[in-house]
Order: C-alpha cells, then structure tokens, then sequence
C-alpha cells in the first residue's frame, strides 16, 4: 500500500543515512578535537590564589603558580593554547592604563612563567587597555571620548612587551582603528617577526560580557558603553568591512566575539578571508549554559558539546571557551 508521502518524497528519503550509529558517524560532516580548543584563563596577584567567579561557575582566577599547574593539565589533555586575561590590583590602575607597559606586570609574569614550565602550550596575551585602566574602557579615555591613536601607540608599545616576554600571538581586542597594522610594525620593528596577530577582527557591543567584568574586576569601573568603538550586533556589513581592514593590515588570525550569536559572521569571514577563524564563547555564554544545567533545566555536557560543534560548522578553526577542559575531557572518554 502506497502512502501519500511515498508520492511526495519518491525515492528522496533523508532518513537513511540516519538510521543508526555507524550511518551516523559515516556521514558526520564536522568534528570537535581537542586541537580545536583555547583555553582562557584568568590570573590574579598572589600566590596559591584560586577564586570562584561567581557568574561562571567551574572558572577561577588563579595566581600564577596556580596558572602553571593548569596549563601542565591544559598540555596533558592536547588543549594547544591558552588566552590570558588578567586582574589586576585596582592600586595599580590609573587613567591610560600604565601598567600595561611594565614588563613585570602580571600579564608578563604569567607569560614568562608559563613559557618555561609549559613550554609545550602556546601562550596568546591579550593586549587591550580595559584590565589596566580604572574606568575600564579599552583606551585611553579624555572628556568622555576613548582617544584612538594614542590607544594605538600604547598598545602597540605593550604588545612588544608581551612579545618581549615570551607571548606567541598577540591579541589585540581593543578595536582602534589602525591597531593591527602599528602592532605589526611595532613587532617587527623590535625583532618579532615570528610574533603573530590574533585580532579580535569583529567584535561587537555584546551584553554577553557580564561575568568577564567581574572576573577582571571591571563590572563597577565602567562608566558608559563600548559603543563608540565595538561594532553595533546589528551590522554584518559593517564588521566585514572592519574584518577587511585587520586582514590588510597583516593579522594572522580572525576571531568573532560573542560566537554563538554570531555565526553567520564566522561563516562570512572565513568564506571571505580563508585565514583561521575563531569563534570566542564568552563569559556569559558560558554563563547560560551553566546556569540552565544548574538548575537541571538542560544537560550542560550536552548542550556544551552542541555549541562548540556548531562553531565548527561555522567555518570556524578553533573555539576560545572557558569549556577547553571540561571539553577536553570529554572527547579524550570518546576516543
Ligand atoms: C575587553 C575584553 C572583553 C572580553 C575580553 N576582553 C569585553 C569587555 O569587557 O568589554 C570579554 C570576554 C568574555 O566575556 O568572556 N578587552
């Protein structure tokens, strides 16, 4: 007996390729691995410092020595790199965010600690002002403006002290415009030639930033919005043309940030650009999921598997998420 859906399908039957597990795994088009994964880390002053963020639950901050004991277990488990962001003492932040260019400062001491313990990971500093300035923008802030190229300089300046450090990507997340192209200059200028850029090509005025503020002990500095130098989460045009600028200028890698809501600037850059792509699953895209599976609302291993898969089929490369271990973890019981 023929049924009506015989004649509307006739032989096109989606279904058979799904009809079991090894069909499955025969067709599956993206895979998640653990090369896919950086690992962002918070670093405090201090020793044998480890504290909860409260916004992201399973997140520390950690002070340096704690930081190298993770980054052992970070190796361990394959994870290829790590993204450090530090907090630092509110007594040493000040209007253009100085400390940014003391070569000891906590962001260096990580790097240099890291580079001789865990030789085997790769270190990408961040190089934006916002952890080192007491108002918490990005830039230097003078009556009520974010000042764009003196920001440059400065950045450029502390990017070849992270550089002088051991850092092996920089990346800049400040979004000046002109940052890419004075950071090449000012890395090759001091010898840092093997020195990449990782730009934060797009990233937008999210609201998904929360918990990393409070990570940074940014959350009450802030005065104001970013909206006068992040990209509106309205425009894809817009943050192509910004993504073309940072490719020009000589950036070695993309990233989108926020990532989950922002798919479809993944898959435009990396169709535009072909270079690597990263997605960065921010704080409080962290923050959802744990929270939701929290309260047993959703299964958290699951839903967090799902969304670093979807990066991957985005077009992205690789993923920067607070989930690097947990995920880690979970694809070495696959294997
Ligand atoms: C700023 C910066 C931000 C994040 C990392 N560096 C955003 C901001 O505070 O405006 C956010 C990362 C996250 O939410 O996980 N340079």
């Amino acid at each position: 007996m023929t049924h009506i859906v015989d004649q509307i399908t006739g032989h096109r039957r989606m279904r058979r390729n799904r009809k079991a597990d090894w069909t499955r795994r025969l067709v599956q088009e993206n895979r998640l691995t653990v090369d896919d994964l950086i690992w962002p880390v918070f670093v405090v002053p201090g020793t044998n410092v480890l504290e909860p963020i409260a916004a992201m639950p399973g997140v520390n901050r950690m002070s340096v020595d704690r930081l190298v004991e993770a980054a052992k277990e970070a190796a361990d488990l394959g994870i290829p790199a790590l993204a450090t962001f530090p907090n630092i003492a509110m007594d040493l932040r000040d209007q253009t965010g100085s400390n940014s260019l003391a070569a000891d400062n906590l962001i260096n001491q990580a790097t240099r600690a890291l580079k001789k313990h865990v030789p085997s990971i790769g270190v990408i500093t961040d190089v934006a002002l916002d952890p080192f300035t007491d108002h918490g923008h990005d830039g230097i802030l003078r009556d009520g403006v974010i000042v764009n190229d003196e920001t440059v300089e400065l950045v450029a300046r502390a990017a070849v002290i992270q550089a002088d450090a051991g850092s092996d990507i920089i990346a800049p997340s400040d979004m000046m415009d002109g940052r890419i192209g004075a950071i090449r200059q000012a890395l090759d200028e001091a010898g840092h030639q093997d020195v990449g850029i990782m730009s934060y090509a797009t990233k937008f005025a999210s609201a998904f930033y929360g918990p990393y503020r409070e990570a940074i002990g940014t959350g009450g500095l802030l005065k104001g919005d970013k909206k006068t130098y992040y990209l509106d989460p309205a425009n894809g045009t817009e943050a192509m043309r910004d993504a073309a600028l940072d490719v020009e200028e000589g950036a070695d890698m993309l990233i989108v940030k926020p990532g989950l809501p922002f798919l479809d600037i993944c898959w435009r850059i990396k169709e535009a650009f072909g270079l690597p792509v990263f997605a960065y699953q921010v704080s409080g895209e962290y923050a959802q999921i744990k929270a939701a599976a929290m309260n047993g609302w959703i299964d958290g291993d699951r839903v967090m598997m799902e969304t670093l898969l979807a990066f991957k089929r985005a077009g992205c490369d690789g993923i920067i998420s607070y989930f690097a271990i947990e995920a880690a973890r979970a694809l070495g019981k696959q294997a």
